[in-house]
C-alpha cells in the first residue's frame, strides 16, 4: 500500500537510507569523536534482518535504497546483503540500489557491487592532499581511497564525490577537486556541515555557506544551473569548460525539507523520520515479533505519517544545541 508512505504534509517517501553499522575505519572530525564507543554487536541487526527490513520498505513503495554506515563496507557479510537485495532490482520494484562509502575498502568490493546491480557509488573525499586527508580523517590514507575510486570506475560504476565544505580548506582546493572529478568523469558535490555530535567553536568556524563557495568557483568557471536531480537533495550546475556537474547540498543555507522524500533506519533497526530530529520508532520489536510483516508495516506507516516538517539546525555560537547523536550513527 504505497499510500502508507505519504506523510501528513503530503511528502511521498521513496528513498530509504539504511545504515548497516555504526563503525568506521576513519574518524572524520565533523562526523565522529576521536574516541567513539561503538554499539555492542548484539544490538545490531543481522544481515537477514536488514534484508527483511529493507524488503518491507520496498514492498511499501521505496524505490531507492542507499546502504550507509558508519562505513558500510566494514560490515561483515555486507556483500551477502547486496546480493540478497539485488533481487528487488531484477523484479523492478527497486529502481536504484547504491551506497555511500569512504572508499577505503572499495577496491576489494567494486566488482562484486557491480555484479549486484549497483550502478553508482558516492565516495566521500574532502581533499586531495595526503596530509590534510590525515588531519580530517584522523586515520587512513588518501592512497587507499584513490585506489578505491579507480577500482570502482574500472568496474563500470559511476562515482560521485562528496566533499564536506570546510572554511579555510575547501576554498584552497576547490579547483583541484573540480579538476580531479571532472577530469575523470565524476560528479562532485559539496555539502554544508551540519551540527551533529559535539560541536565546538572550531566546527562553527569551519562552516562555509555554499553560496560563498559557488561565488569563488564562478570567478574562474562558468556555471549553468540544471534541473537534473539524482534523487537526493543536491542541486546541480554544469561547468561549461569541463562538461561535468557540481552538486550543492545546502541544509543550512537553503533547506530542502519541504520536498523531502527520505527516511533513515539505523543499524539497530530504529526508524528516524528526519536527520535533524529525534523522532524515531523502533522496528526491531515488530520485526522480531512475528514472521508476518503486518506489525512491521504498521509501525513504518505510523512513523512516516508523523514525519517532522524539517530540521532546525543552526550554526550559531550559543544558539540552539546540536543533536547529541553523531552523523556516523545514521550515515548522513
Ligand atoms: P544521490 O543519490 O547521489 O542524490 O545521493 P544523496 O545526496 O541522497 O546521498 P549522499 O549519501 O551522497 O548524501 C550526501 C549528503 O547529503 C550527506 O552528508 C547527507 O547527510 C546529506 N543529506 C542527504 N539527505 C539529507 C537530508 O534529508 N537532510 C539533510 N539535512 N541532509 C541530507
Ligand atoms: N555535516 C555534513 N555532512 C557530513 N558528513 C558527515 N558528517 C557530516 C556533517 N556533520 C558526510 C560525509 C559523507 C556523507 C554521508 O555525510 O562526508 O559524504
Ligand atoms: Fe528531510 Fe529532515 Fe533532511 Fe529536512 S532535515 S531534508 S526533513 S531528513
Amino acid at each position: 500500500a504505497p499510500c502508507a508512505m505519504v506523510d501528513l504534509l503530503g511528502r511521498r517517501i521513496t528513498y530509504l537510507r539504511l545504515s548497516v553499522t555504526d563503525r568506521c575505519d576513519l574518524r572524520c572530525v565533523y562526523c565522529m569523536a576521536e574516541d567513539m564507543t561503538f554499539l555492542p554487536r548484539d544490538q545490531v541487526l543481522s544481515i537477514e534482518e536488514l534484508d527483511r527490513l529493507a524488503s518491507a520498505f520496498i514492498a511499501m513503495g521505496v524505490t531507492k535504497l542507499r546502504i550507509t554506515g558508519g562505513e558500510p563496507l566494514v560490515r561483515k557479510g555486507i556483500m551477502d546483503l547486496f546480493g540478497a537485495l539485488s533481487r528487488h532490482l531484477s523484479c523492478g520494484a527497486l529502481k536504484e540500489l547504491t551506497l555511500t562509502t569512504n572508499g577505503t575498502q572499495l577496491s576489494r568490493h567494486a566488482d562484486a557491487l557491480a555484479r549486484c546491480g549497483v550502478k553508482r557509488v558516492n565516495v566521500s573525499l574532502d581533499t586531495l592532499d595526503p596530509a590534510r586527508f590525515r588531519a580530517i580523517t584522523r586515520r587512513g590514507t588518501l592512497g587507499q581511497v584513490m585506489d578505491g575510486i579507480r577500482a570502482a570506475r574500472e568496474a563500470g560504476l559511476k562515482v560521485k564525490l562528496n566533499a564536506v565544505a570546510l572554511a579555510g580548506t575547501t576554498e584552497r582546493e576547490v579547483f583541484d577537486l573540480i579538476g580531479f572529478a571532472h577530469g575523470n568523469g565524476m560528479d562532485l558535490t559539496f555539502i554544508e556541515t551540519m551540527p551533529l555530535g559535539e560541536v565546538g567553536a572550531d566546527r562553527i568556524d569551519q562552516y562555509l555557506p555554499l553560496d560563498r563557495l559557488r561565488a569563488l568557483i564562478e570567478t574562474r568557471l562558468e556555471l549553468t544551473d540544471t534541473a537534473e536531480r539524482t534523487g537526493g537533495p543536491a542541486r546541480y550546475a554544469r561547468v561549461g569548460s569541463t562538461g561535468g556537474r557540481i552538486g550543492f547540498i545546502t541544509p543550512m543555507s537553503h533547506s530542502f525539507c519541504e520536498s523531502c522524500n527520505r527516511v533513515r533506519v539505523s543499524a539497530t533497526g530504529v526508524l528516524y523520520t528526519c536527520l535533524g530530529q529525534e523522532d524515531a520508532v523502533g522496528l526491531k520489536t515488530p520485526l522480531r515479533a512475528s514472521p508476518d510483516d503486518g506489525p512491521l508495516h504498521a509501525a513504518i506507516a505510523g512513523a512516516i505519517r508523523a514525519k517532522p516538517r524539517g530540521h532546525d539546525f543552526v550554526i550559531d555560537r550559543g544558539g540552539a544545541p546540536a543533536l547529541a547523536r553523531h552523523m556516523s550513527a545514521l550515515g548522513g
